[in-house]
């Protein structure tokens, strides 16, 4: 129970009675803006007042006599056009607050009922070197993850690997004519990484070569729709909206003319990569003869992906180790290869697919483009590998639902899955694509390295700790920390301040990656929160204080202070945040309640004194206090995959 849940119930039979639809009436109870006001504030009346053909403040008034609050609030009042300002009575949050001191779940009750739920994330493909792009999914997956499973759901993360795609024919071409043997031997995974950058980067060439001229004619085009455009005779304002259009895609193919040419210079400023590439012309088309035989069954392709794949997997897992995320499943594509002629068959026979110019599709009404889920060349596709996940999932797991976090790049691909998958019988499943956008760089554009390079996740997470250690070392002027515990403070501070910059944005919005404040102190970063929670440790270590007696004390909570009672408030709305977490699969709800936490107990400390309080029993609470903003934040944190030092 939380404040707003409680003063939610109380509301709702007599709005009931005022409406069909109480939910969003309910939902118009909200904390308030302003603490001048009261706590909380109703804000119902408004909306009622059309369909009860009612004055709303008439209207607040009937739900102000007819609410029980007198235990729970202050007498309501009413103000402004009809809004119902509430202020919880001290004793009422007191007793809520000690409930909190004894409960190890603080307030969150476990889900009424628990569901199967697959959290299908990370999903790298294999034997290319991850970059920062799959941060993202990665940290949002795992916090997402420890929140169902808090929440009491049964949570199986899947790991849906690319492991079975076009990268490896170019790894298997690479590895038959450029291999450095003895690179081979020493770092499998760094020379296989280096054979898919040289092979991608010789395609890529001689692509950018056929692709300039066509550019150019593109280019050529767009210029002359912008001069028909200024000399045509459109009304002034719609020219300036139409030219502004037309420049825009002007630039654009101005770009990609630009970061073509790049690609092509790059290759030809390199007498050796020149000659490769020379020598090379129909790289493409071979590399994806080598993918096609090793879906077709080739003997030696087999074999060699066989001795590739598990170095791809060990790469990723010493990332993974870094970051600090586990899988329960790693079930990648390959392992659905055995399935996928039966999923199509059965699309086919309950008509669902078709065929279509040689491929086999899904048709759905209202979408542009059909499902594909066979090509014209008989290969299955990412498509049909998923469907037979679905398929299996549903099977081997009950599974009740299914959250893709996956980049707002591929939410036609799941707009296509799930419709087709409803109509293929799975509609009692809960599908959800948990999209996320970008991560940039300074200048506002997918974020690469100087040359052009996506940023290899590895060494940024690398880096991260390095950047940390430095600013504990600096923190740390007089060596009370000893050696061990500065690395592990500068872990827990560097892959921590790196996930918390990424959950802290609204998942679907691009973020630009910035070193600067990461690492912070101070301002909305983990080391802030992981800071607050260090200096409470601090206090119970300064003061000696034996924390299992400490809450074993019959003592009551005091609410004496301004500070205090807001602190109070604060914490014990962890359990709403997480309830809509549960809904929107939002993290950044979760960063966003640990900042304000963690402000909320810094003006507590500023106001009000601990230790050195002389009123004992005031000092017994003020500690209790500590001790759950101390739990809170620690939980918190540990629900977003961010460790929470006890001293840094
Ligand atoms: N491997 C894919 C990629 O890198 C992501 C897979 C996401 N999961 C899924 N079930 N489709 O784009």
């Amino acid at each position: 129970m939380t404040a707003l849940s409680e003063i939610k119930e109380r509301f709702r039979p007599l709005l009931s009675e005022l409406t069909g639809d109480v939910e969003s009436a309910l939902a118009m109870i909200r904390p308030a803006q302003d603490s001048k006001f009261g706590d909380f504030q109703a804000n119902c009346a408004m909306s009622l007042a059309k369909p009860l053909g009612k004055p709303p403040r008439e209207i607040a008034q009937q739900i102000v006599d007819g609410v029980q609050l007198d235990d729970l609030c202050e007498t309501p009042e009413i103000a402004g056009p009809g809004f119902i300002n509430l202020r919880l009575r001290s004793d009422w949050l007191e007793g809520l607050a000690r409930g909190l001191v004894g409960d190890e779940r603080l307030g969150c009750e476990l889900v009424a009922e628990s569901k199967s739920v697959i959290v299908d994330y990370s999903s790298p493909n294999v034997a290319k070197p991850m970059h920062v792009g799959h941060l993202r999914s990665s940290v949002i997956g795992a916090s997402l993850c420890h929140i169902l499973r808090f929440a009491g759901h049964e949570v199986i993360s899947d790991n849906h690997i690319g492991d079975w795609g076009t990268q490896f024919g170019m790894i298997i071409f690479g590895y038959q004519n450029f291999v450095d043997r003895v690179a081979y031997e020493a770092d499998p995974v760094g020379e296989l990484a280096r054979l898919y950058r040289l092979v991608n980067q010789l395609s890529d060439y001689h692509g950018a070569k056929l692709k300039l001229p066509q550019l150019d004619e593109q280019i050529a085009a767009a210029e002359t729709r912008i001069t028909d455009a200024e000399q045509s005779a459109e009304d002034p304002k719609k020219l300036k909206k139409t030219l502004k259009k037309l420049r825009g895609d002007l630039d654009g193919l101005r770009e990609t003319r630009k970061s073509t040419e790049s690609k092509i210079a790059v290759v030809d400023g390199d007498e050796s990569l020149a000659a490769l590439a020379a020598a090379n012309p129909n790289i493409a088309r071979l590399a994806r003869d080598e993918t096609a035989k090793l879906h077709a069954g080739d003997e030696e392709n087999r074999r060699l992906w066989d001795e590739f794949l598990p170095e791809g997997l060990k790469a990723l897992d010493t990332v993974y180790d870094k970051l600090g995320v586990t899988f329960d499943k790693t079930l990648g594509e390959s392992f659905y290869q055995p399935l996928l002629a039966d999923v199509v068959a059965d699309l086919k026979s309950s008509g669902l697919a078709s065929d279509s110019e040689g491929a086999v599709c899904v048709f759905i009404e209202g979408n542009d483009a059909p499902f594909i889920v066979q090509k014209s060349d008989g290969a299955f596709n990412y498509a049909t590998t998923d469907l037979a996940t679905i398929r299996y999932r549903v099977n081997e797991f009950s599974a009740d639902a299914m959250f893709y976090v996956v980049d707002t790049r591929q939410s036609e691909h799941f707009k296509l899955l799930f419709e087709t998958a409803n109509r293929w019988g799975y509609d009692g499943v809960d599908f959800r694509h948990v999209n996320f956008g970008t991560v940039l760089g300074d200048d506002g554009r997918p974020f690469k390295t100087r040359s052009g390079d996506t940023v290899g996740l590895e060494s940024l997470l690398d880096e991260a700790v390095s950047r940390a250690y430095e600013v504990v070392v600096e923190n740390d002027p007089n060596g009370e920390l000893d050696e061990d515990t500065r690395r592990s403070v500068a872990q827990a501070v560097g892959i921590g301040g790196i996930k918390y910059a990424d959950l802290h944005h609204n998942r679907e919005s691009d973020y630009v990656f910035s070193w600067d404040k990461m690492l912070a102190r101070t301002g909305d970063t983990a080391a802030y929160i992981q800071y607050a929670n260090a200096r409470i440790n601090g206090i119970f270590r300064k003061g000696g204080i034996d924390l299992a007696a400490l809450r074993g004390e019959a003592a009551s909570l005091q609410l004496a202070h301004a500070s205090e009672r807001a602190l109070v408030l604060q914490i014990q709305s962890f359990s709403d945040v997480i309830s809509s977490i549960l809904t929107e699969l939002r993290p950044n709800l979760l960063t966003q309640f640990l900042f304000d936490t963690a402000n909320a107990f810094s003006s507590f400390y500023r106001d009000c004194h601990v230790l050195n309080e002389e009123d004992e029993s005031l000092r017994t609470s003020r500690l209790l206090l500590c001790d759950l903003t101390s739990r809170t934040l620690t939980l918190g944190l540990t629900l977003l995959g961010i460790d929470a030092p006890e001293r840094m």
